[in-house]
C-alpha cells in the first residue's frame, strides 16, 4: 500500500491536518488502514498476543545479553551467529494480522512419509545400541542412555520414530546436540514447522526458541498466583506460559507429528514437564463413550490471535480448523483421543453445552489419571542438554514453572508437522492391539 494518506496515519499529530487524514483515509478500507498501523509504527506489538507481545522484530541484542551460558556456548560450538542478537523474531512484514492471513500458511496438502513404516519392529539398530532403555511408567515415557541424537543412522531414526509413536514421549539426557543437527532429525521425520510468529534461533528458521524469561522481559505477567490459572474471561485472565495442558500446533491442516525439545539450561530444581498418554486417555473410556466419540470431529484453534478482517475491533480470534476427535496414528494402527483443553474448542453437531460437558469430562481423562502420565525432570550433568522426542499426536503435555525463574531455562524445539488427521474405523485401541484387559461396562 502507497497511498500518502496511509503513510499519514504513522506521522505524529502535530505535523498533519487531522480532517484532511480523516477525508484521505475514506478511500481506503478500515482493514488495509489497520494493517497498516499494526505493520508500520514500531510502538504497536505487531502480535495480538497479551502475553507474548512483539514490537521489536529482528535479532534482539537486549536478549543476547541474559542468554544463558550454556545456550550461548551450544549456539557458538555450532556457528550459529549470534553477534547481532538473539533470538531473532520474524519481520513486521511476515506476521500475520489477519486471521486469514495466519489460515492460508500451510493451507495445501504437504506430502508426508511416515519414517516408522519403514522401522523394524523389535528396533534392533536402535535398543541394541543403546547402554540402558528404561520405561519410566507403564503407560507413557521411555529414556534411553547412551546414545547421542547426533550419531543417530537412518536406521536408527526410523526405529526411534516407531519408538516415540508407541511410547508417547522418549528422554536423551547428556547430550551434545547443535541447533543445526536438532532441526535436521525434525526435516528427517516430516515438514518442518516454521512458525509465523515464534522467535527462532538465528538464521535457523524452525528451531523454535522455548524461553519464559525471554517473554517475562518484554512484559508477559507470569507469577506464583498466576501461572497456573486461567478462567472463562480469556482476554484478562487467559493462562500464561505453556501450563495449561495442550498439543502442540492442532490448528494447522496437518498438525504437529514428532517434537523434539532440547533444553540447554535447566533449573537446578524443577522446571518439570508432564506428558498424558492420548491411547491410554481413549482406553479409559467406557465402550460406549468409544462408540460415540469415534467418527465425531471438533473444532481446534491456534495458540496465536490474530484479528478479523471483517470486525478488526471485535477482539482477537484464532485460527479454526475441524479434525477428527478420536484419530488412528499411522505408525502404530491405534486409536488415540485427540483433544486438549488449551485448544479443542466445540464439538461439531452438539449444542454449546452439550460440547462443554463432554470436552470438560475428556480433558479431566487426560489431566486426572496419574497412571496415564509421566512426569520428567530434564536434569543433565553439567556442559550438557537433555532432549525430549514426543509424538503430539498421541499425547498432551504441560510445563511447571516451580522455579519461577529464578534460574535460568532454555530450549530449543522443532516441531515435524504430519499427515492430516483421520479416523479409521477398522483401527483397534492399544489396549486392544496389545491383547491387555478391558472392563465392559454392565
Ligand atoms: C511446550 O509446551 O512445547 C514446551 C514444554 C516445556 O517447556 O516444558
Amino acid at each position: 500500500m502507497t497511498s500518502t494518506a496511509i503513510e499519514g496515519l504513522t506521522q505524529t499529530r502535530d505535523s498533519i491536518n487531522v480532517d484532511d487524514l480523516v477525508e484521505a483515509t475514506h478511500h481506503v478500507s478500515l482493514d488495509e488502514q489497520i494493517e497498516y498501523l499494526v505493520r508500520n509504527r514500531q510502538d504497536i506489538s505487531i502480535t495480538r498476543s497479551r502475553n507474548r507481545p512483539t514490537d521489536l522484530t529482528g535479532t534482539d541484542e537486549e536478549g543476547l545479553a541474559f542468554l544463558p551460558e550454556s545456550s550461548k556456548r551450544r549456539m557458538v560450538a555450532d556457528g550459529v551467529d549470534i553477534s547481532h542478537g538473539y533470538p531473532e523474531v520474524p519481520g513486521r512484514s511476515e506476521i500475520p494480522v489477519y486471521v486469514d492471513q495466519a489460515h492460508a500458511i500451510r493451507d495445501h496438502d504437504m506430502p508426508f512419509t511416515e519414517r516408522a513404516l519403514n522401522a523394524d519392529p523389535q528396533k534392533k539398530a536402535l535398543l541394541g545400541a543403546a547402554e540402558e532403555v528404561h520405561n519410566l511408567t507403564a503407560n507413557i515415557g521411555t529414556e534411553i542412555t547412551g546414545l547421542q541424537l547426533v550419531d543417530l543412522t537412518d536406521e536408527q531414526k526410523d526405529e526411534l520414530a516407531l519408538l516415540v509413536a508407541e511410547r508417547g514421549v522418549v528422554f536423551f539426557r547428556n547430550q551434545k546436540l547443535p541447533p543445526k543437527t536438532q532441526r535436521d532429525l525434525g526435516e528427517y521425520w516430516g515438514n518442518l514447522e516454521v512458525h509465523p510468529q515464534t522467535p527462532h534461533v538465528p538464521g535457523l528458521p524452525g528451531e523454535s526458541v522455548i524461553w519464559v524469561d525471554y517473554w517475562r522481559k518484554h512484559g508477559m505477567n507470569i507469577n506464583f498466583k498466576n501461572c497456573n490459572y486461567g478462567n472463562f474471561d480469556v482476554v484478562r485472565y487467559g493462562s500464561v506460559g505453556n501450563q495449561v495442558w495442550h498439543t502442540d500446533l492442532v490448528h494447522e491442516r496437518q498438525p504437529a507429528g514428532i517434537t523434539h525439545l532440547h533444553l540447554d539450561a535447566i533449573p537446578e530444581v524443577g522446571g518439570d514437564t508432564i506428558w498424558a498418554s492420548g491411547y491410554a486417555a481413549y482406553d479409559k473410556l467406557s465402550e460406549e463413550m468409544k462408540k460415540f466419540l469415534d467418527g465425531k470431529k471438533a473444532v481446534y484453534v491456534s495458540a496465536h490471535s490474530y484479528l478479523d478482517r471483517d470486525d478488526p475491533f471485535g477482539g482477537r480470534k484464532k485460527v479454526e480448523r475441524v479434525h477428527p476427535m478420536v484419530r488412528t496414528i499411522p505408525a502404530t494402527g491405534w486409536k488415540t483421543l485427540f483433544v486438549n483443553r488449551g485448544m479443542t474448542k466445540r464439538i461439531v453437531g452438539l449444542t454449546p453445552v452439550e460440547s462443554d460437558v463432554i470436552l470438560n469430562y475428556l480433558f479431566d481423562v487426560y489431566e486426572r489419571n496419574a497412571d496415564i502420565q509421566v512426569r520428567f525432570n530434564w536434569k543433565s550433568d553439567p556442559g550438557y542438554g537433555t532432549s525430549a522426542i514426543w509424538d503430539n499426536r498421541s499425547t498432551q503435555h504441560r510445563t511447571i514453572w516451580d522455579h519461577e525463574g529464578r534460574i535460568s531455562r532454555h530450549g530449543t524445539r522443532v516441531t515435524s508437522l504430519a499427515e492430516i488427521p483421520y479416523f479409521d474405523p477398522d483401527s483397534r485401541s492399544q489396549r486392544e492391539a496389545l491383547g491387555l484387559p478391558i472392563t465392559k461396562e454392565e
